[in-house]
C-alpha cells in the first residue's frame, strides 16, 4: 500500500474533513430546519446531538479508517473483522444515493448564481424556483455539478481534494462573516436573533418526538457520519495524529459554520416576514431567501455572494461523497482513478435524474437517507464496538496524551448511549417515512 496517496499535512486532512462536513447541510438545511422546528429549541437539541452523539460516533469511523488504511469496505478486513465489511459497503451505498440528490441541489445553486448575476429571480422567486428545480434545466445543472465533482476527484486526494478544500474553506468563512455583518444591519435582525437564540424549554419537551429525529439526522448528515466518508478520509492519515483532537476541531469548525449561517439567514428572513417564510419543503428555502435578497438593499450582490459560498460548500462535500465509492473501485478492482471517477460519476448522474424531475422524488431520496440509511449505519457502527475488542481503544489513544480513562469512557458511551439514541431516532424516522409513503407525499 506504499503507493497509496496521503494527506500532505494534518491541516490538509482537517480541512478536507471539514470540507466534507461543511456543506449544503450547514448553510441551507440547518437554518431552515431550525426555522421550521421552533428556532432556538431545535438549536439546543441539535447541539446536544452533535456533541454527545455525533462526535463520539465520528471517532468510531476514525479508528476503523486509520487502523484499516484501506477503503471503507476493505478496512474491516484489514482490522480482522471482515464480516463487518458490509457496514462499510452500506455507508458507501449511502454516499452514492446521497450524492444523487445532493448534486441536484448543487445544480440549483448554479442556477441561483446565474439568477443572481442576471437578476432573474427577483421578480417572482417562486416561479424562478419552479423553472430551475425540476425539468431540463435541473438535469443540465445536475450534470454540470457532477462534472465538476468528477474533475476534482479524478485529480486525486492531494492535487484535487486537498488543494480544492484549502481554498474553499477559508473562502466560506470570510464570505459568511461578511454576510453576517451585513445581515446585522437589516431591520429584522433583532427579531431574527431572538427567535434563533432564545430557547423555550417547554417547546422542546412538548415537541420531543418531532424535534429529535430531524435534529439527530441533521447532526449525522452535517458531520458526514454514516457515509463511510470519515473511514475513507482517516485512512489517509498519519499514525501519530490525535484523533480526538482532529475530530474535535472538525466538529467545532463545522458547528461554527452552521451557527454562522443562521446569523445570516434569520435576519434576512425576519426582515421579510419571519420564520413562516421558511417552513415547508426543500424549495421554500430557496424561494424565501431569493425573495428576501430581492427586497433588501444590495440584495443582488449579496445574493450572488451567498450562492457562491453555498457552491463552495456543496462541492467540498460532494467530492467526499464521490471519493468513497471511487476509492472502493480503484483499490478493489484496480480501476484507474480517472476511470473510476468518471464511471461512478456517470452512475450517480443517472440515479439522480428522477430527483431532477420532481422535488417530491428528491424529498424521497432525502428522507430515505436521513430517516433510514444514516441511523442504520451509525447503529451498526456502534454495534461493531461490542465486537471489535480493545483495539479501537488503543487506536483512539495513539498519538494522544490521554490516559486510559477518556478512551474507556468513550468505549462505553458508544456501546451504550449512542445505540439507544440512534435506535429511538431510527424508530421515529421509519415511522415518518412510512407515513410519507402511505399518504402520498412522495409518489
Ligand atoms: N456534511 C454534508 C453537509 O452537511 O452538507 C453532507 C455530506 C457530505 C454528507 C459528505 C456526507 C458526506 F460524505
Amino acid at each position: 500500500m506504499s503507493d497509496r496517496s496521503a494527506w500532505t499535512s494534518r491541516v490538509g486532512f482537517i480541512l478536507a474533513a471539514v470540507g466534507s462536513a461543511v456543506g449544503l447541510g450547514n448553510i441551507w438545511s440547518f437554518p431552515f430546519r431550525t426555522a421550521s422546528n421552533g428556532g432556538a429549541a431545535f438549536l439546543v437539541v441539535y447541539l446536544v446531538a452533535v456533541f454527545l452523539i455525533g462526535f463520539p460516533a465520528m471517532m468510531i469511523e476514525f479508528v476503523i479508517g486509520r487502523r484499516g488504511e484501506q477503503n471503507p469496505v476493505h478496512a474491516f478486513d484489514r482490522i480482522g473483522h471482515g464480516n463487518w465489511s458490509f457496514v462499510g459497503g452500506l455507508g458507501a451505498f449511502t454516499s452514492f444515493v446521497t450524492l444523487a440528490f445532493y448534486s441536484v441541489v448543487g445544480g440549483w445553486v448554479f442556477s441561483y448564481i446565474a439568477g443572481s448575476a442576471t437578476g432573474a429571480y427577483f421578480g417572482d422567486p417562486a416561479a424562478y424556483f419552479g423553472s430551475v428545480a425540476s425539468g431540463p434545466i435541473a438535469i443540465g445543472a445536475h450534470a454540470l455539478f457532477m462534472a465538476v465533482t468528477v474533475g476534482i476527484v479524478a485529480l486525486g486526494v492531494t492535487d484535487g481534494i486537498e488543494r480544492a478544500t484549502k481554498f474553499m474553506i477559508p473562502g466560506i468563512f470570510v464570505l459568511l462573516i461578511g454576510l453576517g455583518v451585513w445581515a446585522a444591519t437589516l431591520p429584522g435582525a433583532s427579531a431574527g436573533y431572538s427567535y434563533y437564540l432564545t430557547p423555550d424549554f417547554g417547546t422542546i419537551v412538548n415537541n420531543f418526538g418531532s424535534i429529535v429525529p430531524p435534529a439527530m439526522g441533521q447532526a449525522f448528515f452535517t458531520l458526514s457520519l454514516g457515509f463511510s466518508v470519515m473511514i475513507a478520509y482517516s485512512s489517509y492519515l498519519d499514525r501519530d495524529d490525535s484523533l480526538p483532537a482532529d475530530g474535535g476541531a472538525i466538529v467545532v469548525i463545522n458547528t461554527l459554520v452552521a451557527v454562522l449561517a443562521g446569523f445570516v439567514v434569520f435576519p434576512v428572513l425576519f426582515a421579510t416576514g419571519g420564520a413562516e417564510g421558511a417552513t415547508g419543503g426543500s424549495g421554500t428555502a430557496f424561494v424565501a431567501l431569493a425573495g428576501a435578497f430581492g427586497e433588501v438593499p444590495g440584495g443582488q450582490v449579496l445574493g450572488l455572494l451567498f450562492f457562491v459560498v453555498l457552491l463552495f460548500a456543496a462541492l467540498s462535500s460532494s467530492i467526499s461523497l464521490l471519493e468513497v465509492p471511487v476509492s472502493f473501485v480503484t483499490e478493489q478492482y484496480g480501476v484507474s482513478r480517472a476511470k473510476g471517477s468518471l464511471g461512478m460519476g456517470t452512475a450517480v448522474l443517472l440515479v439522480g435524474v428522477p430527483a431532477a424531475l420532481g422535488t417530491n422524488y428528491l424529498t424521497f431520496y432525502n428522507d430515505v437517507v436521513f430517516n433510514l440509511l444514516l441511523p442504520i449505519v451509525v447503529f451498526l457502527l456502534a454495534a461493531f464496538t461490542w465486537f471489535s475488542g480493545r483495539d479501537i481503544v488503543d487506536e483512539l489513544q495513539r498519538g494522544t496524551s490521554l490516559g486510559e480513562t477518556f478512551p474507556t469512557v468513550w468505549l462505553w458511551w458508544v456501546r451504550l448511549v449512542v445505540p439507544v439514541a440512534v435506535a429511538v431516532t431510527l424508530y421515529l424516522g421509519v415511522k415518518g417515512l412510512y407515513t410519507g409513503l402511505t399518504n402520498g407525499t412522495y409518489f
